[in-house]
């Protein structure tokens, strides 16, 4: 752990970044596969980061404006169901703008714990946060929320409260997210507390909007995995014969996003050599939305007890409170 003191604003950070290894296996083993495919959690390099932030602000990309609305109108329900003196641990913290109004909410909490993969956005969003609350300590950690990380070196005794907003848990299967969950009710403890905010099902024209905005920053974002393979594994991708696309499917209650090849194609990466038929894709995100009660019974197989669920004005979006059972 570095300590404060090294320049930054931060109380310390923990460095588990995942080595570049676990990408290069992650793509060789996930194109190789019948149907293409690389985890969403690769999206996000520097870039990736900076062109999510950009999403966020398409006039499109409803989720984001309808969390922020609930965490803004529902402050007070919020700080009556959650322990005071907390110490708040995000998980896929981001550029760490919703966790500002949630720590409004909060009765004097105890410090800010940031986790997320992407490292240099992760940093500069924790120094900016830790800056404008100086009377927070801050402490980032990188690392993969979907594996187990000892955050008692920089989280102090008492209770609680996870923050993982986005419907980023909407990126992990059903299943997956049921693992998180369990991990995540083990490390926030007895008596803790985790905000979730979870996309819902909807108009599928409305939700296929989201992911294909009209001026192109998804497109973007989806293809600048191409790119970060290209730059970290030495890839040959022509970003030309490649195009996004985002598509719900109704059985799956999810939003697909894949990276389809314009050609017929032969891609060398790391060695290997890949090819790609015309109209063959990668698939390269899901977005599951939920129902209020299937989030709700998601949740309890997770080890949590539902203790509040929150949506926005046009029901487009919700936050769940979840206490650990
Ligand atoms: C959908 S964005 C949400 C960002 C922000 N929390 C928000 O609500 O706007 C997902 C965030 O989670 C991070 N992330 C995705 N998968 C992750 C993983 N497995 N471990 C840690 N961080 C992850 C990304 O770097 C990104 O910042």
């Amino acid at each position: 752990m570095s300590g404060g003191g090294d320049g930054t604003a931060l109380a310390g950070f923990l460095d588990f970044e995942p080595p570049t290894e676990d990408f290069r296996e992650a793509v060789l083993q996930g194109l190789a596969e019948r149907q293409k495919r690389i985890p969403a959690k690769f999206f996000y390099d520097d870039r990736g980061s900076r062109l999510f932030d950009r999403i966020c602000e398409q006039p499109e990309y409803y989720p984001t404006r309808a969390e922020l609305e609930i965490l803004e109108n529902e402050r007070e329900r919020l700080r009556a169901l959650l322990p005071a003196e907390a110490s708040v641990i995000e998980f896929g913290a981001g550029a760490a703008q919703k966790i500002r109004l949630l720590v409004e909410a909060l009765v004097t909490p105890r410090c800010y714990v940031p986790i997320d993969i992407s490292r240099q956005f992760l940093l500069h969003s924790a120094e900016g946060f830790a800056r404008d609350h100086p009377e927070l300590p801050t402490a980032a950690v990188c690392a993969d929320f979907t594996l187990a990380v000892d955050l008692d070196p920089v989280v102090p005794e008492g209770p609680r409260v996870g923050f993982f907003p986005g419907s980023t848990i909407g990126n992990l299967t059903p299943d997956e997210a049921v693992g998180f969950l369990k991990s995540a009710a083990r490390t926030l403890g007895e008596g803790g507390f985790l905000v979730v905010g979870v996309d819902l099902r909807k108009d599928p024209a409305r939700l296929e909007a989201a992911y294909d905005d009209a001026a192109g920053v998804t497109a973007a974002f989806n293809l600048n995995l191409l790119r970060r393979i290209n730059r970290e594994l030495g890839g040959g991708f022509e970003l030309d014969g490649f195009a996004h696309k985002a598509l719900y499917d109704r059985d799956e209650g999810r939003i697909e996003m894949h990276l389809e090849s314009l050609r017929e194609q032969r891609v060398r990466i790391a060695g290997e050599t890949f090819a790609f038929a015309r109209g063959e894709t990668i698939h390269t995100e899901n977005s599951y939305k939920y129902e209020l009660d299937g989030f709700q019974a998601l949740a309890k197989r997770g080890g949590f007890r539902p203790a509040l669920a929150l949506t926005d004005a046009e029901s487009l979006f919700s936050v769940h409170v979840l206490a650990v059972a």
